[in-house]
Parts: structure tokens; C-alpha cells; sequence
């Protein structure tokens, strides 16, 4: 019977017979490697790219957040004394206030100023320069605020209204909100003894005409 060849065998002998030979597939052998590393390099710096591709995406802001925080305009020219306007801008919503004349003269009172936490709007942080004033805003009339508790961020209730006697003795009319009681006057103004540690936020704005105002304008230089 004739003894068949084992594989081992043919493997065993095609490995370097001739000179030259084994020279040769270790070349190929190496080119075949050089080529395998830069197709798996390849891949990689392509997969990693995808994978970040996400990251990438999210860095850019969508058409939708840009107009979420491009400026407003609220047209002004309706509104009666007392009346109020709410917009949202940057998510927020914000209050255009037309106060009457009885209101700005309650502001004046000095013994509303006493109960107040910063009558003069020294925290920098809660107004631009430009309504740094008692009245905080540019025009006495017309107040613009974010309509935002500065204690955990509640939507104060707007209480023109007074006397309040369920608010204070003493309510003027201003800003009530509910959940832990913060007081804020007609201009903002945070009273004192409540948890809100400020006034209330006035957004950069500015006059475009005598009837419309831009919330969100970026320039604080505005006069
Ligand atoms: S969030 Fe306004 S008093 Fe708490």
C-alpha cells in the first residue's frame, strides 16, 4: 500500500528550498504587514473621526439655539400704564412693564428704600450699566426684567396690586413669589429677610425706536 504524504510535509519543503526563496516571502511577508498597518491605521484615524463625529456636530450650534438666543423686539407702542408684556428670550421669560405714574412715585419713598436689600443696584451682576439706577431701566415708564427669582429660579407673580396685605402691611405693589415668600418692588428690587440674595435680572436692551425695544442687543454700552 502506498504511504500517503502527511501536509506538514508539502509546508515543510516549500519553505526554502532554493536560495533566495525564504529571502523573498519574508519580503512579502513584510510588505503584506506595512500594508496591514496602514489599512488598520487608516481604519482607525476613520473610525475615531466618525466616532467623534457627534462631538464635532454638537460643538456648532443648531439654527434652533441660535434663535433661541438671537435678540427679540417687543413692540411697545399698545401697551397702556399698568400694562405688561411677557416675551421669552434665551429660554427665559421676560417682562415688558409699563408702570404708571403713581407707581414711579412709590418708588421714590424712602421708606420703601429702607426694606430694600440693594436700593442701588450695586450688584453689578443683575443689570447692565445702563440701568443702574433706582428705577432700573433706561426709561422710567417702561421697566424690562427677566421674569426670574433670583432664590431657585420660580416665576415671581406680578402684584401691581395694593394694598396686599397677604403679601406685607405694607405692599406697594411689585413682585411675589409664593414658594419661599421673596418680595421684590416695582423696579425689581430684592426686600430684605427673604432667601432671594438679589435683584431681579435686567437683560441687556436697548431702544430701537421710541415704540420698540431689542432684548438681548450684546453692546452694554447702550445710554
Ligand atoms: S424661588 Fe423665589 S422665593 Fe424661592
Amino acid at each position: 500500500m502506498k504511504k500517503q504524504k502527511a501536509p506538514e510535509d508539502k509546508l515543510t519543503r516549500s519553505a526554502g528550498t532554493k536560495s533566495g526563496q525564504e529571502g523573498d516571502s519574508s519580503d512579502s511577508s513584510s510588505s503584506r504587514r506595512k500594508f496591514l498597518i496602514s489599512a488598520t491605521a487608516a481604519v482607525g484615524v476613520t473610525g475615531a473621526a466618525i466616532a467623534a463625529w457627534p462631538f464635532i456636530a454638537s460643538w456648532r450650534p443648531s439654527a434652533r439655539a441660535r434663535s433661541i438666543g438671537a435678540p427679540i423686539q417687543i413692540d411697545i407702542s399698545k401697551m397702556e400704564p399698568g400694562a405688561r408684556i411677557t416675551v421669552m428670550w434665551q429660554g427665559k421669560p421676560v417682562w415688558a412693564v409699563r408702570r404708571t405714574l403713581d407707581t414711579l412715585e412709590g418708588l421714590s419713598h424712602e421708606h420703601l428704600r429702607d426694606r430694600l436689600r440693594d436700593p442701588d443696584s450695586k450688584v453689578d451682576s443683575q443689570q447692565p450699566a445702563y440701568a443702574q439706577n433706582a428705577l432700573r431701566s433706561i426709561k422710567p415708564e417702561f421697566f424690562i426684567v427677566i421674569a426670574i427669582c433670583t432664590h431657585l429660579g420660580c416665576v415671581p407673580l406680578w402684584r401691581p396690586d395694593y394694598p396686599a396685605k397677604r403679601i406685607d402691611d405694607d405692599w406697594m405693589g411689585g413682585y411675589f413669589c409664593p414658594c419661599h415668600k421673596s418680595k421684590f418692588d416695582m423696579a425689581g428690587r430684592v426686600f430684605k429677610a427673604v432667601p432671594a440674595p438679589t435683584n431681579l435680572v435686567i437683560p441687556p436692551h436697548r431702544y430701537l425706536s421710541p415704540d420698540l425695544v431689542e432684548i438681548g442687543f450684546d453692546d452694554l454700552s447702550n445710554s
